[in-house]
């Protein structure tokens, strides 16, 4: 059959996502805002075979086992029960980023093996449909299908637990500057880290505030006020990190150069006028938002910082996509 390749970027969420509703269908206990990010790039080739007797699963060239390969095996079942086909498939990805550096890389991992699977099965289903599928890979995966600036409603069944693009990639020139402080993979990974978020005596709080601070968010960037955005995107990392430190046992994700990249950012902050906000996922890399005439002041920044092995810069991309050039 068709082989077909596809690309998905990775995206950073402003407005996070941290608790399931339902674990197995991996529905959100709240909405999130996200942005696709440019620099994070998979791409996956998928080729149904009838000559194949199980599905073959390669990273960067390598063969790929145990439950890293269990999940796509997973996933892959998903896609063939809608295609209702039973032939096995032969999967290649790699990452336009390091693997292990830290950088997450299931959503984009996700969203471009449902792109080209869905497709190498001639199945034609709109952004929304993919969206949810890809959501049932990985949560975070449902916001690497659309373009630019994306939406997740949490909804109520998994139908209706989709992303949407709100505003394509060039609505707003902004940077997401990732700063890796390890190249460690993460001790607890965010399937089982968020597993205890009902154990933060916080948990309810921040689901209450969401919303607002969802709402607050869209605003700023359509309206494309940096400062406002920035104050909301901090705020909001802020309050998720307290559910995790505050959840039995307790999740502290953020390192020693993590903290010290924080309070040399406010410092900065207080001194001059420097609109650089950062946000942090479960893991202890900073990403420094800032508009695009700020790279260069933020790139000068992070060198007088101790302890970052390295940093890159991303801007709004489009989603996933499928393109010509496959991997084998
Ligand atoms: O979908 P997952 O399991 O990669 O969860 C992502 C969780 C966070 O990165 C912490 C927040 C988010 O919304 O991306």
């Amino acid at each position: 059959m068709k082989k077909i390749t596809a690309k998905a970027p990775a995206n950073i969420a402003f407005v996070k996502y941290w608790g399931k509703k339902d674990a197995a269908l991996k529905t959100p206990l709240t909405d999130s805002f996200s942005m696709t990010i440019d620099q994070s790039i998979t791409t996956t080739t998928v080729a149904f075979d009838t000559q194949l007797t199980r599905d073959e699963v390669f990273f960067d060239g390598k063969v790929v086992s145990g439950r890293e390969e269990q999940k796509v095996i997973e996933h892959l079942d998903r896609i063939r029960a809608l295609g209702k086909n039973t032939l096995f498939a032969r999967v290649y990805t790699k990452n336009s980023f390091p693997s292990g550096a830290g950088v997450a890389s299931s959503a984009s991992g996700f969203a471009a093996l449902t792109l080209a699977a869905a497709s190498a099965l001639a199945l034609t289903l709109s952004t929304r449909q993919l969206s949810i599928l890809a959501r049932l890979g990985s949560g975070s995966a449902s916001r690497s299908i659309p373009d630019g600036f994306v939406w997740w409603h949490a909804g109520t069944d998994s139908d209706s637990s989709y992303a949407e693009s709100l505003f394509p990639s060039d609505h707003w020139d902004i940077r997401d500057i990732v700063c890796i402080v390890s190249d460690k993979e993460k001790k607890v990974g965010s399937t089982e880290g968020m597993g205890g978020i009902r154990t933060s005596p916080f948990w309810r709080e921040r689901l209450k505030a969401v919303p607002e601070t969802i709402d607050a968010c869209i605003g700023a960037v359509r309206r494309k006020n940096f400062r406002e955005f920035g104050v909301v995107v901090e705020r909001e990392c802020i309050n998720m990190h307290a559910v995790m430190m505050t959840q039995e046992p307790p999740l502290f994700y953020w390192s020693d150069t993590t903290m010290r990249i924080i309070n040399a950012l406010v410092d900065v902050r207080s001194r001059i006028d420097f609109p650089v906000f950062f946000t942090i996922d479960a893991g202890p890399n900073v990403h420094l938002l800032c508009e695009s005439k700020q790279e260069k002041a933020v790139e000068s920044f992070i060198q007088t910082i101790p302890g970052i092995v390295r940093s890159y810069s991303n801007k709004p991309t489009q989603g996933a996509r499928i393109v010509e050039d496959h991997l084998f």
